[in-house]
Formats: C-alpha cells, structure tokens, sequence
C-alpha cells in the first residue's frame, strides 16, 4: 500500500504574493532572517499584508543552520504575539526554523501557556530559493550547538498550509547559489524517481521536474532576471519536493549530508558532484548487481523523457550520466571532490566517519539499490578524484 499526500496551498506565478491581500487573518508573525530584510523582500510581504489591514512582527533573528536556541526564542515571540498567521520567508533555514516553532508552539503549548492555548496559526511559506522545495514538506533540521548535532524533525503539522511561489523572491539570488540550489532540485527528481517508495504519483512530479530543470536551470544561471526561467525552477523545486516528500531520497542526498558537515560543502554542490557516480553505482554497472529494482530502466526512462539516447538501458544510463556532468560543468560545478579543495589526506582519513554516518541517514533506506560502507567508500572514491566506472 503506498500513500501520497499534498496538503498545501500552492500559489504560483506573478504576484502570487497578492494572495496575501484575500487571506483571512489578524495578526501575523514573520519569521525569517536579516538579510531578507536588508534585500527588501520583508518589505514585498509587510506592504501586501498592511493593505489587507493585518498586523504584524517581525522575528528575525534565524541564521544559516537554525539553532535550538533560535526556535525556542521565536517560539517566545509566537507564544508572546498569539498571531493566526505565521509566515516564513527565506531559503530552507527560515523556513525550517518556522517549522520547528510550529512543532514546539502545538507540541508544548500546554506548559509554556498553561490555559491559554496558542491556536495553531495558518502558516504560509515563502521560499526565496528555489531548491529545498521545504515549503511543502514535513522535514526540518535544527542544530543543537551545545552538543554539536543536527535534529532532524518530521511531523505532518510543520507542512505548510500555504506555499507562495512568487519568482519575484527569487531575483537577487546570485548565480553560483541559482546553480547549487537547482541541482539540488534535480537530485531531488532522481532520486524521488528511483526511490524503493517511487508511486506513479510521485512520477508524475518528479518528471515534471527534470523536464524543467534541464530546460530552465541554465538560463536562470546566466541570466537571473529571466523571469521565466526563474518562475520555472520555483515549481520545479516544489514538485521536486511533492515528490521527495512522499517517494524519499537516496545515497545521493546520505552522502551529501555527511560530507556537508565535514567540511561545509554547499548541499547543493555535494548533490551535484555525486549524482553521476551514485547513478553509476544505483544502476549497476560496475558490478551487475540484480538487487536495484530496475534502478537502470528509471534512469534510461529519464534519458527518453529528455530526448537522450537510449536505445539500450546502458546507453540511457550512460547518457544521463553525461548530461547531468554536462549540466555541472555549464554551471562551473566541479566534477571531483578534489577540485572543492578538499585534501586527499584529511578526505582518505575521514571516509570511515563519512560513510559510517551516510549508512545512517534516513535517505538509505529508499535507495534503489542495497550498500554497505565499502560501497560507499567506493563511489566516494571516485567521485574524489573523478574515476568512471
Ligand atoms: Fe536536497
């Protein structure tokens, strides 16, 4: 039995954020972080909201990896405002921390107001990227700085009701974070679509997406004032999240993750540089493994939705590969964990931690196909120093 859900509100398109001017709502509380406001796009959302006569605050105090410290200081803010609406506007941290206030705000509304329960306010996100596609998923990651871990949060409540995708957000984001952020999105895409919990539903999504991303992720890159190609990859990063949200990642996303925190690679660019060797490895053409679930026909179906060649199944994996390290080398993304810098002594000595914590993360258990930490350690490998298989 499979199960697939979109419980938000999507609001796409030009001036999608004059929504805001038929909401029904009070008082708002806005969470997001300094440089929204210092680039205006706080501003964008207080003007709309004003002629709709609603009050609001502003909580901006959420940095990059939003810390325990931060939520439970927006939380005070929440519990203190009592608003019916809570808007985050931001990349995938404001957004994230908006969530975790959510999930504390219904989870301890009991101890923290006694009687006076706080109502759960309708939350609208606004993303200003287009690449996490966290305005219509479940998940949030807080870090807990005293102890130096990430809490990853998954609750149905912290799903946003609403999602403006207004591509007027987006406009000012510079070019290398346009090229991480949307091949993040089409890792996002191939992976929902491999995934052991792929449905014909989360298909439908995921292919969408790729169609999108192939078509406007480089014009968005050259040129950010390209509306259309700009407008584009907002849905193309949310229907990658419809996807994901319901299908699941893969070891692309695990090793992404890990190797992120070891060295503060952008997610994005983790994703983009181990896509090919984790499609390579997925597909078995390094060893003819049967245990992929037919991971090579996804990829080659992917090729024929793109117009690649794909007469054979391996010529379609192949020449997905070559496309996305065509799409990489476009958007000036190494090919190699070595060209980021990354030292091949200090990278040698922390595979067994890398690894060690990608077989850990949530996103191995819907990879198409089986690891273990050597065949971790392998595409990693290669993926250092650019080895094919
Ligand atoms: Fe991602």
């Amino acid at each position: 039995m499979q199960k697939f859900q979109i419980k938000t509100q999507i609001h796409s398109g030009h001036n999608s954020i004059n929504y805001l001017k038929t909401i029904d709502a009070r008082k708002a509380c806005i969470v997001t972080d300094k440089l929204m406001i210092q680039l205006g796009m706080v501003d964008k959302v207080t003007n709309v909201l004003e002629t709709n006569n609603i009050e609001y605050k502003v909580f901006d105090e959420v940095e990059p990896n939003p810390s325990l410290e931060t939520v439970t200081r927006g939380l005070h803010h929440i519990v203190e405002t009592k608003p019916d609406l809570l808007i985050a506007i931001g990349g995938g941290s404001a957004i994230d921390a908006a969530k975790a206030i959510m999930f504390f705000c219904i989870k301890t509304k009991e101890e923290l107001v006694d009687k006076e329960a706080v109502k759960k306010p309708c939350f609208v996100a606004i993303p200003t990227t287009s690449g996490t596609g966290s305005e219509v998923t479940a998940y949030s990651v807080i870090t807990d700085k005293k102890k130096n871990a990430k809490i990853p949060i998954s609750e149905e409540i912290m799903v946003p009701d609403v999602a403006i995708l207004d591509a007027e957000f987006t406009k000012t984001v510079p070019p290398f974070v346009t090229a991480d952020t949307g091949m993040d999105v089409l890792t996002h895409s191939i992976e929902a679509l491999v995934s052991k919990e792929a449905s014909e539903y989360t298909d439908m999504f995921a292919q969408k997406s790729i169609e999108l991303v192939f078509r406007y992720l480089i014009r968005a890159y050259k040129d950010g004032n390209d509306m259309t190609a700009r407008e584009k990859m907002h849905d193309a990063s949310c229907m990658a999240g419809i996807a994901f949200t319901n299908a699941g990642l893969g070891i692309t996303h695990s090793l992404a993750h890990s190797i992120g925190a070891e060295y503060g690679l952008s997610h994005g660019r983790a994703n983009a540089i181990l896509l090919p060797y984790v499609i390579e490895y997925n597909s078995g053409i390094e060893n003819n493994n049967d245990d992929n679930l037919k991971a090579d026909e996804r990829y080659r179906f992917v090729s024929r939705l793109l117009g690649l060649p794909s007469n054979t199944v391996e010529e379609g994996v192949m020449a997905l590969i070559e496309a996305v390290r065509t799409m990489n080398k476009m958007l000036n993304i190494p090919v190699t964990l070595k060209e980021t810098g990354i030292d091949r002594d200090e990278f040698e000595k922390n595979l067994d931690k890398i690894t060690k914590r990608a077989i850990k993360d949530i996103c191995t258990m819907s990879n198409p196909k089986k690891v273990n930490s050597d065949d971790l350690k392998n595409i990693l490998k290669r993926a250092y120093c650019g080895l094919q298989f």
